[in-house]
């Protein structure tokens, strides 16, 4: 469905009459994490652990996306300290462009197939086709900035 312009004051209801209703609730039910892209993860791990006393609660290298992850634990969610493993890597290239920071902001769904579906409905351009493997053992599926806001958008299914 092509996504229309419409009254911006218009409540949810009513925006969700107008689209036939097929989003019935919200689909992200938690922030997931916030990546921040880095040159250093050791030196960004000591800055979150000597400033504010983070806490790593997960390490991992993913070979498949080209990157080492930290997760230290705020709350319910994490921050994502990114680093890549190789000069090809899309981190390397994201941090080459644009420098340290805000990589992409992932979203915790109940169902990524039924969220990453919603997306393609919308008009939304996505990256992954469908749900794939991701860290942690989890179901992700990324979501291209350029019709989000220009935000890269992660769903992550735990
Ligand atoms: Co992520």
């Amino acid at each position: 469905m092509p996504v229309t312009a419409r009254d911006p004051h218009e409540t949810d209801a009513e925006r969700e009459a107008a689209q036939g209703g097929q989003v019935t609730g919200p689909l992200l039910t938690e922030i997931d994490h916030v990546a921040i892209a880095v040159h250093d993860l050791g030196a960004a791990v000591d800055y979150y652990r000597e400033t504010f006393g983070a806490v790593v609660e997960h390490r991992e290298v993913v070979e498949s996306d080209g990157v080492e992850e930290v997760l230290l634990a705020v709350a319910e969610s994490y921050v994502q300290l990114l680093t890549p493993t190789s000069d090809d890597s899309p981190v390397a290239r994201y941090l080459e462009r644009k420098g340290e920071g805000i990589h992409h902001i992932a979203y915790r769904v109940a169902d990524c197939a039924v969220a990453l579906q919603s997306v393609k409905d919308n008009g939304g351009r996505v990256i992954d086709d469908a749900p794939r493997p991701g860290s942690r053992g989890t179901t992700v599926a990324f979501i291209h900035p350029k019709t989000a806001f220009g935000t890269l958008i992660e769903l992550v299914e735990e």
